[in-house]
């Protein structure tokens, strides 16, 4: 496994395999890996001749009082994981070789998307991973990339994205890895005290419970508001739970199948996940 801090880098070690048409995957990350990540690594390991990982914190994703400064950098311990689950390049740039020393003067906004659930209360935060993701297809030219549904806002921004501009790749969309208590992976559960970690799994049982009253019959409105309880009862700040069509699209009923999303802070950590959930015809 190599790794490459230089855009020229990459594209050296990328040559061969450009030459020879191997189909190339790439798994855009920020580090701090864990299961979830080298989940999409090995999804990638399957479709792939060739996987690159990106490892690169990306500052205009972050706002003003986020935890860009804090965000944990992992290099070491990312580079033996991923050598672990068969990466064949690390791309590690740094912000002056991704950004430059001009400014940047072009910015991608899917506003349609970004303006709903997480982009109401993180704003720019969608433009930023647009403009970075964008910006890390044309650097790598992947035949593939892969994401994580945990973030299925994030997930719909890039489709769309890549949609829209005719980026020549197809997006692969991987299922949300788990603790065991279900809590969602994310590198975020590092911040969470021991005794905020033992209430965090109370997002997805509050999902899970969701899901089983539907199922039920229960009014889809009132089962949001007993996620909203729960959540606060058991600690929790809500930002918002919310239910869309798979599309993003708002809904009001459960007639179709649906994706439940939760935004909630424990002490001054974010965390987010989302259920996805079928409608059966009765
Ligand atoms: O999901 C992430 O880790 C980041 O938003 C991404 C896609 C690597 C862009 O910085």
């Amino acid at each position: 496994m190599k790794t490459e801090t230089t855009i020229q880098g990459l594209a050296a070690s990328l040559q061969p395999a450009r030459t020879a048409r191997k189909i190339i995957g790439f798994v855009p990350t920020m580090g701090n890996l864990h299961q979830g990540h080298l989940n999409l690594v090995r999804e990638a390991r399957k479709l792939c001749d060739v996987v690159v990982v990106s490892i690169f914190v990306n500052p205009i994703q972050f706002g003003p009082n986020e935890d860009f400064d804090n965000y944990p950098r992992t290099l070491d311990q990312d580079s033996q994981l991923l050598a672990d689950v068969g990466c064949d390049i690390i791309f590690a740039p740094s912000v002056e070789q991704m950004y430059g020393k001009q400014p940047r003067l072009t910015n991608i906004s899917v506003s349609e998307i970004t303006n709903d659930l997480c982009g109401k209360q993180r704003p720019g935060h969608f433009d930023g991973v647009a403009v970075v993701v964008t910006k890390l297809f044309n650097i790598v030219q992947p035949n593939y990339a892969f994401f994580g549904q945990k973030d299925f806002q994030q997930l719909a921004v890039i489709r769309q994205l890549v949609r829209d501009l005719n980026i020549p790749l197809e997006v692969i969309g991987v299922p949300i890895a788990r603790a065991e208590d279900g809590l969602a992976l994310s590198s975020r559960n590092g911040y969470l005290s021991e005794d905020q970690r033992k209430v965090a799994p109370s997002i997805f049982k509050s999902l899970k419970h969701a899901e089983a009253e539907l199922q039920q019959g229960t009014d889809l409105k009132e089962v949001l508001e007993n996620i909203k309880t729960t959540l606060t009862t058991a600690g929790l700040v809500v930002d918002y739970v919310e239910a869309r069509t798979p599309q993003l699209h708002m809904i009001d009923q459960f007639n179709q199948d649906i994706v439940l999303f939760v935004a909630a802070k424990l002490g001054t950590t974010r965390l987010i996940d989302n259920l996805q959930i079928k409608h059966t015809a009765a």
